[in-house]
């Protein structure tokens, strides 16, 4: 029988943060992780360019067996989701599904804020196109948001600069930022999946009674809920424990050093160059 497994797609190595919690999850099922590292960031190119890219990767999964991917990454739920979601699948793959990961937070993120104001830290892209605005705005009428962009904060993960002491300077950088909006936030959203290793020095530069908030089991929480409404979707999963990952960057073993620690487990990635992709 063929693998049918869950694709997690993300520009890099930000979606590992959500995997992990995905199968913490949702153990026993087939994954299929593709960090598209060789085009890495995304959070400064264009909607089309984003899109392009996003579709590529999520075209590839699809031709690996997966009947639902998810789009671990902000960026690309920010910029790509909608159209793959209104067009691309239904003009080519009406039976698979792709979900993002900026609905499930928005659904509960005022749950975490006292005060009703929070902060939402994220890339250009994810901040210039205002999705967290209005989703947390349908959810929570009455909850202000306040936005900073962070476009510094992925290049020094991606380049595993990330826990070195300069990379204080870049982090407390943002955060006086979003904090010279308002004196009300009690809640920093990390709306972006690569923040999560940086999220001890966000905390350790915030006031003790600021929350900060990653997805990665938001998100998973939310697929136990989809996959519950959907057995249509789930009865496809195959179920073996198999995780496989892919890289686009040629440099596989430095992408297995890093993967293993946004992923806190062993990583043994295979590359696929983004060349072929655009062929399937
Ligand atoms: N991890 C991605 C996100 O959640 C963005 C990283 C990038 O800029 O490529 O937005």
């Amino acid at each position: 029988m063929h693998q049918q497994p869950i694709g997690i797609f993300d520009s890099g190595f930000g979606g590992l943060t959500v995997f992990k919690s995905i199968v913490e999850q949702l153990p026993g099922y087939d994954y299929i992780y593709m960090g598209d590292n060789a085009r890495a960031p995304y959070g400064n190119r264009s909607f089309n360019t984003i899109h392009q890219y996003t579709w590529e990767c999520v075209q590839w999964l699809f031709e690996q067996g997966c009947p639902l991917v998810i789009l671990a990454c902000n960026t690309a739920s920010a910029k790509a989701l909608r159209t793959i979601q209104q067009q691309d699948l239904k003009s080519g793959y009406p039976d698979k599904r792709v979900l993002g990961v900026i609905r499930p937070t928005a659904e509960v993120i005022g749950d975490y804020s006292q005060t009703k104001e929070i902060g939402v830290l994220g890339t250009k892209g994810t901040v210039q196109s205002g999705s967290y605005l209005l989703e947390i705005q349908n959810f929570f009428p009455d909850i202000k948001v306040h936005q900073q962009a962070c476009p510094l904060w992925v290049p020094l993960i991606e380049n595993g600069e990330y826990d070195q002491p300069g990379a204080d300077y870049f982090v407390k950088l943002y955060l006086d930022q979003i904090m010279a909006q308002s004196q009300n936030i009690d809640t920093i959203l990390l709306a972006c999946t690569h923040y999560p290793l940086i999220q001890q020095k966000i905390e350790a530069q915030l006031p003790a009674n600021i929350k900060v908030v990653a997805q990665g089991d938001i998100v998973a929480k939310s697929l136990v809920d989809y996959l519950q409404r959907h057995p249509e979707i789930e009865s496809k999963l195959t179920k073996n424990g198999v995780n496989k990952f892919y890289t686009t960057t040629d440099d596989t073993a430095d992408f297995d050093h890093h993967a293993s620690l946004f992923f806190s487990a062993p990583v043994k990635s295979t590359f696929i160059s983004a060349n072929d992709l655009v062929k399937c």
